[in-house]
C-alpha cells in the first residue's frame, strides 16, 4: 500500500510527509515534486528564511530519526508519462495533491508566468485524475488542497463549497461557482471543475480542501531535528501575509499592510493545516466529491499587524504599521464570512493553534534568522509599490 503526496518539497508538503510516516507506519509514503519552488524563489532574488537542505539529507535525517518508509521521486507532473509511470509503480490508495505554483504576484508577473501557472497546475491535476482512470485505480481517494480563493469576495455568506439554489420553483443543489481573483487561483478554480467531473464521471471519491492561508514555521515533526525544517517565504511573492509581516517586523522594516487592513482572509495554522491533510489520508473511497473549508477562521489584516506589534514589544522589538496602496484587485473591507463547521468536525476536531499564539510562535522561530531577514528585506515589496502614495491608515 502506499500514499502518494505530490508537492513533497513544498512549505506543506514536506511537513506532510513527515506526518504520515509516523502516522501509516506500514505504508510506502512516496513524495514527488520538481524543486520549481526552490527554483521560483532563486528566480525572484529570494531565499527561505529557515535554512532548508537537499531532499536527500532531508530524507537521511528523517530516516535517523525513526521514518524508514519514506520515497521520493524527482519529476514533473505536468508530464503525462511521468505520472503513468508513477501510477504503474507504486499504485497508491490516496494521492495527496499538492503540487502546484501557487502564488497569485508571481502568476501575474506577465503573461508568460499567467501561462505557466495555469498549464503548470491544471495539467498536472489533469494527468492525476486520467492516471488514476487508465491505471485502474478509480478505488483511490484523491485528495487536493485547492485553496478558498476560488470563492472571490462575495456579497454571501460562502458555504461549504456547495450552493443551494432556487429557479422558477424548482430547487437543486450546484457547486458555488470559481470567482477567483488571480490567474492562480484561477487555475484552482478549472482544478475544482475538473475534480467534479472525474467525480461524475468516474464515481471517483474526491476531497477538495478548499485550504486558507497558511501561516507558521514548524510542526512537530519538522522540530525533530534543524535539517527537518520546511522552507519558510517572506517575499512579495511567496510570502504569505502573516509569514511576510513577521518577517518585516523582525527586519525593523515596516509591517506593509495594504490599503486601510480591513479585510479578513481565512487562516490555518501550518500544523492545523498538516494534520486534516493527514486526517483526509485516513478516508475511505466513498464516490463522492467532497469539499471542505480548510481553515480555522478569519482573521483580520489589520488583526494581524496589531497582534504583531503587540507580540515585537513584548520580545523588545518596535514594530512600525504603514499602509500602501493595495497592488491587489480586493474589495477593501470584505469579512470572508466562511463555513467551516464539517471541517472543523471531521478533519479538525482538534485544532493545535490559534492567531495570536501563531503570531509568537513565529516571530520566536524566526528570530535566530534575523540576518537573513535584513539581508533580503528589499525583497518584501517591489520598489514600483513603494513609489505611490502611502494611505491614512
Ligand atoms: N500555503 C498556502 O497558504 C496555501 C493556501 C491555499 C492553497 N495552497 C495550496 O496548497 C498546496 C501546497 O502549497 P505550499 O504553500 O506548500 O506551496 P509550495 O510551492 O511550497 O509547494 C508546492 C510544491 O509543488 C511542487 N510542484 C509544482 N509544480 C510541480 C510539477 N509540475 N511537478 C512536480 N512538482 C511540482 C513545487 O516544487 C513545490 O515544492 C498548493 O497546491 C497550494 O496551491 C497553499
Amino acid at each position: 500500500m502506499a500514499i502518494l503526496v505530490t508537492g513533497a518539497d513544498g512549505y506543506i508538503g514536506w511537513p506532510v510527509m513527515l506526518k504520515l510516516s509516523r502516522e501509516f507506519p506500514d505504508e510506502r509514503i512516496v513524495g514527488v515534486d520538481n524543486f520549481g519552488r526552490r527554483r521560483w524563489v532563486e528566480e525572484i532574488g529570494s531565499v527561505s528564511a529557515l535554512p532548508i537542505v537537499s531532499m536527500e539529507e532531508r530524507l537521511e535525517v528523517a530516516r535517523e530519526t525513526g521514518s524508514s518508509n519514506l520515497s521520493f521521486i524527482e519529476g514533473d507532473l505536468s508530464d503525462r508519462a511521468f505520472v503513468q509511470q508513477l501510477y504503474a509503480t507504486f499504485r497508491p490508495r490516496v494521492v495527496l495533491h499538492l503540487a502546484a505554483q501557487p502564488s497569485a504576484p508571481y502568476s501575474e508577473i506577465n503573461g508568460e508566468r499567467a501561462n505557466y501557472t495555469q498549464e503548470n497546475n491544471t495539467a498536472s491535476t489533469r494527468n492525476l485524475l486520467w492516471g488514476l482512470k487508465e491505471n485502474n485505480l478509480l478505488e483511490s481517494v484523491f485528495v487536493e488542497t485547492t485553496t478558498t480563493g476560488v470563492y472571490g469576495q462575495p456579497d454571501i455568506d460562502i458555504p461549504e463549497g456547495y450552493l443551494e439554489v432556487e429557479r422558477n420553483g424548482k430547487r437543486g443543489t450546484v457547486i458555488y461557482p470559481g470567482m477567483a481573483g488571480s490567474w492562480y487561483h484561477m487555475s484552482k478554480c478549472h482544478d475544482v471543475n475538473n475534480l467534479w467531473l472525474a467525480n461524475r464521471q468516474w464515481k471517483l471519491s474526491v476531497i477538495d480542501l478548499r485550504t486558507a492561508i497558511t501561516y507558521g514555521t514548524t510542526t512537530e515533526e519538522t522540530q525533530a531535528d534543524p535539517r527537518l525544517a520546511t522552507r519558510f517565504d517572506f517575499d512579495f511573492y511567496f510570502g504569505v501575509v502573516v509569514n511576510r509581516f513577521a518577517a518585516q517586523a523582525l527586519a525593523g522594516y515596516p509591517i506593509t499592510v495594504y490599503g486601510k487592513g480591513g479585510l479578513k482572509r481565512p487562516m490555518i495554522g501550518l500544523q492545523d493545516a498538516v494534520d486534516s491533510i493527514v486526517a483526509a489520508a485516513r478516508r475511505e473511497p466513498d464516490q463522492k466529491f467532497e469539499i471542505f473549508n480548510q481553515t480555522s477562521g478569519p482573521v483580520g489584516i489589520q488583526e494581524i499587524a496589531d497582534g504583531i506589534q503587540s507580540i515585537g514589544a513584548e520580545m523588545g522589538i518596535p514594530v512600525q504599521v504603514d499602509h500602501l496602496p493595495n497592488p491587489r484587485v480586493e474589495k477593501e473591507e470584505h469579512q470572508m464570512v466562511m463555513e467551516n463547521t464539517r471541517f472543523m468536525t471531521e478533519l479538525l476536531p482538534h485544532p493545535t493553534i490559534d492567531i495570536n499564539d501563531g503570531l509568537r510562535d513565529t516571530l520566536q522561530n524566526l528570530l535566530p534568522y534575523r540576518d537573513t531577514l535584513l539581508a533580503y528585506k528589499d525583497r518584501f515589496i517591489p520598489e514600483q509599490l513603494l513609489k505611490r502614495e502611502p494611505v491614512a491608515g
